[in-house]
């Protein structure tokens, strides 16, 4: 039996496949169950006995060379068919994929914790759901305070809940936890989401953000207040801006005041001043709740909202535009 010459012809054929469907046509030809190598191996039966294990064993080896030429073709055939069909242009212009953006009221707030930050407060938060005694006894707010009511405030049914939980109306409570478990001084700011029974307007939504202010140290004033203010607005809305603290009223603090702000955008909203905030020092009921004594430590606090610096600051006339995700509107910030 002279298998050399048949089994050069196979390999030839295989190793010369131009394609994988001429591979699959010469496995056929010679290892298909119809192909020439089998019908050799059906011939050694015709053979004489003491001739066929060195037959079949030629066979074999033959066989094995012939399965490996099959695979390693295959794998040539199958990675040029991966490659791409024309060549390419690598003058082309790229294909951008174009990068998002912080929300307006994310930057906003990054920018007021960057002023704050500067003059050495650190960001405290607290939990959005909160109990009567946090959001309201502890800030010395009566139990038939209107705020408390449910007509204003979103009262929660919790079952495990020892307390009555709601949904926090501001951001004074964490105010109270933060000083619950540390000592004096104090310098914290805290940027988070607060919730009110309100029917969305252009001015109003159930949802919004505030930003809570809280410092305690010996011997603070108004002045220590005016000062840091002005100089966070200043930072945050030009140089050429004005605030003015007018007299007002916070169970949480005496004195209190709302302060206005004036600026060439209020002027062009048809307002001199616009109220921004509420602030005060803090009230001698308040630290003794925490445990501090009102003889030895004084603060102030306050609070406002972002909603209303980034309409300001944006010239933003509909509050309900922050929360719509229109990328027409988010692009533009
Ligand atoms: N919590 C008040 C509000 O939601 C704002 C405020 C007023 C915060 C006076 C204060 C403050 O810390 O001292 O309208």
């Amino acid at each position: 039996m002279d298998i050399e010459p048949l089994k050069l012809a196979a390999l030839a054929e295989l190793k010369g496949a131009a394609d994988l469907a001429a591979l699959e046509r010469a496995k056929g030809t010679w290892l298909g169950p119809h192909g020439k190598f089998t019908a050799l191996m059906k011939q050694l039966g015709a053979l004489p006995k003491e001739e066929r294990p060195a037959a079949g064993k030629q066979i074999n080896q033959a066989k094995a060379e012939l399965e490996t030429a099959l695979s390693e073709r295959r794998g040539e055939l199958e990675l040029k068919s991966a490659l791409p069909k024309e060549t390419t242009d690598f003058t082309l212009p790229g294909r951008r994929r174009s990068l998002g953006k912080l929300h307006p009221l994310t930057q906003v707030t990054e920018d007021i914790v960057r002023s704050f930050r500067k003059l050495g407060f650190a960001v405290a938060d607290g939990p959005e759901v909160e109990d009567e005694y946090h959001c309201f006894d502890a800030l010395n707010i009566p139990p038939d305070h209107p705020a408390r009511d449910t007509q204003d405030t979103f009262y929660l049914n919790l079952a495990d809940a020892e307390e009555t939980a709601l949904l926090r109306t501001h951001t004074s409570p964490v105010q109270v936890r933060v000083m619950e478990k540390q000592r004096p001084p104090v310098r914290i700011i805290v940027p988070g989401r607060v919730y009110r029974r309100d029917n969305p307007d252009a001015t109003h939504n159930p949802t919004f953000h505030q930003i809570e202010g809280l410092y305690v140290d010996r011997r603070v004033t108004v002045g220590d207040l005016k000062g840091t203010v002005e100089f966070v607005f200043k930072e945050l809305l030009g140089e050429e801006i004005r605030i003015r603290f007018r007299p007002h009223y916070f169970s949480y603090t005496e004195p209190s005041f709302e302060i206005d702000f004036s600026s060439a955008l209020t002027r062009k909203m048809g307002k001199e001043w616009l109220e921004i905030a509420g602030c005060g020092m803090v009230h001698p009921a308040v630290f003794e709740k925490v445990g501090y004594d009102p003889e030895i430590w004084s603060g102030w606090a306050f609070g406002f909202g972002i909603e209303r610096i980034a309409m300001i600051r944006y010239n933003i006339n509909d509050i309900r535009l922050f929360y719509e995700n229109d990328v027409r509107f988010l692009r533009q910030f």
